[in-house]
């Protein structure tokens, strides 16, 4: 993952390179580190942890070269210590880089047998070292950066700055983004656009395989074959970030209240509550015409791909196959040409579900997908794009972008239907309604916090959680264990109610509290028999459900929230508001860093 960043300023840039860092720091943040020329001579400063301590020690050593480099990680070689912190430098050159050199082995035995010391254990200093090696033999930074790039495998970003060159910053894209901006006698790279925003809205996008020279007056840019070509300029909104929590503690907390607001706007961006209708779509192609769905996703976005599933083949009879994208891009699945593939992530630049889309274009599907980031990597590669309109989202865990997913998954669902002809205008009519009170039944649902807040102390003191659900409450119950995981590191485990009697059972007794997902829908006396069985056992149970769910079925064991009524079949995007302040909860009394988890990123830009 890690973000990089790249300025040829007119001033000392070195705090500019870290503003710029900041907006990156949901890539990664198990070190951060920046290096600049200063009277041509390379001169870093790197840290180990949050940008805040990188921050402190430029504070107390600052860096002047206007021309500079910075990073922050995500360690996938070498541990999060400084050492392995980027910039990694020779005598020659700095480099900072996101992503992973995958042949980083032969390339490093062949450095050593000709004497290279190394000093890291990243992949990344293979390629400080390979450039440095052609530097050596009399090339200049250009033809040893173009003579190095044909030898790297995997998906990478990397961004150069060479001793002696006080104007001159060159920056190179394959399988992970890159952004070139364009300032007034300044020049910047970045990992994405926001990144950049403080200092320019205008940039182009590299693809694959470019490289850009960037110096006070432009960039030239080349292709893989080393060909000057034109990536065209494009205005970013401004305000695609701000690092503003308002009232709130954490950005989780902000985001969890931002709910009702932004599932609003994402649905009234798919239905026409004039009319009780779907809004129509400009597919590529019409879901009538589909014989399957295929839905790729990974994480939290995953199990609201599962979500869909159930939608998409109750109302609109389509068959779906959902898989993870890091299985499914080496799958190799065999797919009938002129089908539609759906892609749901958040930031739109997640690896896995990036190559899995590339395979599914190449085997001839029509690529949509459900993107929060506008101008994301997939945005830009999809045929279309059907945008969760959640905004920017801070917090590494996913809470109002997964619930816009749910929403437009909902949307797109109804709108198959329809087209399909298994849903009648009454149902379309129903359905909207039903989308409809979807805001302010979340509004309700926030409305618990306090009640679900004591629970949360309980959960707190486990070491393992259970979840459970059944039908549409079953990805619920997914996606709760990992948001508890993600933010509570407690061991959590979503299952199928009914597949608990096949082995999870074992695991109960009265230390395992066991979340049960079930709002009375056709499926709650099933969940609720699968919920005797474990308390049967000994085990605690949570239950979630309404009114008539906790009359029919609460149990005097660990608890009963009892949500606001809702159409069953918007359950899922109301019950996440549930699962989400638990897990959120459970974390702040942990005193667990909320927003940025040990270990974890916002975008996951390696496989
Ligand atoms: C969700 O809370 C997670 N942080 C994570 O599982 C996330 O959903 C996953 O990495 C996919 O990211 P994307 O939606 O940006 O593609």
């Amino acid at each position: 993952m890690c973000g990089i960043v790249g300025i040829v300023g007119t001033n000392p840039v070195a705090m500019q390179v870290v503003d710029a860092l900041k907006r990156l720091e949901y890539r990664g943040y198990d070190s951060a580190g920046v290096a600049t020329l200063e009277n041509g001579h390379l001169t870093r400063l790197r840290a180990e942890g949050k940008l805040r301590n990188l921050e402190l020690k430029l504070s107390q050593a600052p860096l002047t070269g206007a021309i500079g480099i910075g990073h922050t990680r995500w360690a996938t070689h070498g541990r999060p210590n400084e050492t392995n912190a980027h910039p990694h430098a020779t005598d020659k050159l700095a480099v900072v880089h996101n992503g992973i050199i995958e042949n980083f082995r032969p390339l490093k035995a062949e450095l050593t047998a000709k004497g290279v010391v190394f000093e890291t254990e990243t992949d990344t200093e293979v390629v400080a070292q390979l450039v440095t090696d052609e530097l050596r033999q009399g090339k200049t930074p250009m033809e040893a950066v173009a003579a190095t790039l044909p030898r790297l495998r995997g998906a990478f970003a990397l961004a150069f700055l060479f001793e002696g060159e006080e104007n001159q910053l060159i920056g190179a894209r394959h399988g992970a983004p890159l952004a070139v901006g364009y300032g007034e006698g300044e020049m910047y790279l970045g990992s994405d656009a926001p990144a950049l925003s403080p200092f320019t809205d205008e940039v182009s996008y590299l693809e694959d395989g470019d490289w850009a020279v960037l110096t006070r007056d432009g960039v030239e840019i080349r292709d893989a074959g080393g060909h000057p070509v034109d990536r065209p300029r494009q205005t970013i909104p401004q305000g695609q970030f701000t690092a503003n929590k308002g009232n709130h503690r954490h950005f989780m907390a902000k985001e969890i209240y931002e709910q009702p607001e932004v599932v609003a706007r994402t649905i009234a961006h798919y239905v026409d509550f004039a009319e009780g209708r779907m809004r129509p779509l400009d597919l590529p192609v019409s879901f009538a015409a589909l014989t399957r769905l295929s839905i790729t996703a990974c994480g939290g976005s995953y199990y609201a791909a599962l979500v869909a599933k159930y939608w998409f083949e109750k109302l609109a009879r389509l068959p779906v196959e959902i898989d993870v994208a890091s299985e499914f891009r080496y799958r190799e699945a065999p797919l009938e040409a002129g089908q539609l593939a759906l892609f749901v992530s958040q930031s739109g630049e997640t690896a896995d579900t990036l190559a899995s889309l590339h395979y599914a274009k190449a085997q001839g599907q029509h690529v949509v997908s459900v993107v929060n980031v506008p101008g994301s990597t997939m945005a830009r590669d999809s045929a279309v794009v059907t945008p969760t309109l959640a905004g920017p989202e801070i917090s590494v865990a996913s809470t109002k972008a997964t619930t816009c997913q749910y929403a437009v998954l909902l949307c797109l669902a109804i709108l198959a239907g329809r087209q399909r002809g298994t849903l009648s205008l009454d149902d379309e009519r129903r359905l909207v309604a039903a989308l409809a009170t979807v805001p302010g039944t979340m509004s309700d649902a926030l409305k618990l916090e306090d009640m679900i807040e004591p629970y949360a102390r309980e959960i707190a003191r486990a070491h393992d959680v259970l979840y459970m659900g059944r039908g549409t409450s079953y990805p619920v119950a997914l996606e709760g264990a990992l948001k508890l995981k993600e933010l509570s590191y407690i061991h959590a485990e979503g299952y199928a109610a009914g597949e608990f009697k096949h082995g999870p059972i074992a695991l109960i007794d009265e230390t395992v509290p066991v979340i049960v997902i079930a709002p009375h829908d056709a499926v709650f006396e099933k969940t609720v028999s699968n919920m005797q069985e474990v308390a049967a056992r000994g085990g605690r149970i949570l239950l979630i459900t309404d009114a008539l769910g906790s009359q029919e079925a609460a149990m005097d064991t660990m608890g009963t929230i009892v949500m606001p009524d809702c159409d069953p079949v918007v359950a899922p995007i109301v019950y996440a508001v549930a699962v989400q302040l638990l897990a959120y909860h459970t974390a702040v009394f942990m005193g667990k860093d909320v927003d940025q988890p040990r270990n974890l990123a916002k975008s996951v830009t390696v496989e």
